[in-house]
């Protein structure tokens, strides 16, 4: 099975935004009337991609007029005492500024969902933790396939909040010691449409749906929709991975947890059909190939913060 990569759409608006104004400032006849152009890929860095991404910005947007200004002008150090020295350091507050507040805001909307998830572990002491859990190895996953930063942190939200759905399975089901029935197991299947319809009416987290909806889907087709390899996102199909791990790591009613030898087996068994082959090759890799480690990943938790 091949991977199919994303591209992150928003670097090539912003790298194009970036590219047409070091291009009109450097034809522009009047050079000080259009210095004000790198205003807007330097705001949009601040709020696509934060702080960092709004001083890299600014720095090259600066170093570049300096450079059409020493190309252009014979009194170079005229126009860079007059024009660029002041616009510069505004040019550096106000991305810093952007960037530090859209920071703060997904900081804010990460914390939400971390208070959210460990609402909904909190009815089930087994699973407590569990989602934290599965968001950090669904994000060393995904960083190990070198998906995009913005995905990385779609996959960890989805990852804290797949199992949200659990809030409309009946308690004394959750917290069931035995093995569950048919009809018990049939009213626990509901919880991914469940958490789907929780989230849909928030619009910032629209990404990470389907990867929620989808996220008990195998490869060969036997999950609860019926959906076959690419049919499935690769978010949800790296959820499936993350929390088959966690749980075969972790004590649950009905077992103990797994030992690393019953695991690898598991995971190579079903490898290509319960699992994508390549997220199976990728699991064990960032597990140190499950023979030295298997104990789960330390969880960022509430600690999180967006630096995806
Ligand atoms: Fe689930």
């Amino acid at each position: 099975m091949r991977f199919r990569w994303s591209i992150d759409l928003k670097l090539i608006i912003f790298f194009l935004i970036s590219l047409g104004s070091l291009v009109i400032f450097y034809y522009v006849e009047d050079k000080a009337a259009f210095i004000n152009f790198f205003f807007i890929p330097t705001l949009l860095a601040g709020y696509f991609y934060t702080t960092k991404g709004s001083a890299i910005t600014a720095i090259t947007s600066i170093l570049f007029v300096c450079i059409v200004a020493f190309m252009s002008f014979e009194d170079y150090i005229g126009f860079i005492r007059q024009e660029v020295l002041l616009w510069g350091c505004f040019l550096i507050v106000s991305g810093y500024v952007i960037g530090a507040l859209t920071e703060r805001i997904n900081a804010a909307h990460l914390a939400t969902i971390a208070t959210l998830a460990l609402a909904m572990e909190s009815r089930d002491a087994y699973t407590y933790g569990h989602s934290s859990r599965v968001a950090e190895v669904a994000v060393r996953i995904a960083r190990k396939l070198k998906l995009p930063r913005y995905q990385q942190r779609t996959i960890r939200i989805a990852g804290m909040l797949h199992d949200i759905g659990k809030f409309g399975v009946r308690e004394e089901i959750l917290r069931k010691k035995g093995p569950l029935t048919e009809a018990e197991y049939d009213h626990v299947r509901q919880h991914p449409f469940i958490g789907t319809s929780i989230l849909s009416p928030i619009r910032l987290l629209k990404d990470t749906i389907p990867y929620i909806y989808y996220h008990h889907e195998h490869v060969d087709g036997k999950g609860y929709l019926h959906k076959t390899g690419f049919e499935i996102p690769l978010g949800a199909r790296i959820l499936a991975v993350a929390d088959a791990y966690d749980a075969m790591t972790t004590n649950r009613p009905y077992r103990k947890a797994l030992s690393r030898e019953r695991i690898l087996e598991i995971f190579k068994m079903e490898s290509g059909k319960q699992f994508d082959q390549k997220l199976v090759k990728a699991l064990l890799e960032i597990t140190d190939d499950l023979k030295t480690d298997i104990s789960p990943p330390e969880p960022r938790g509430m600690k999180a913060k967006i630096s995806l």
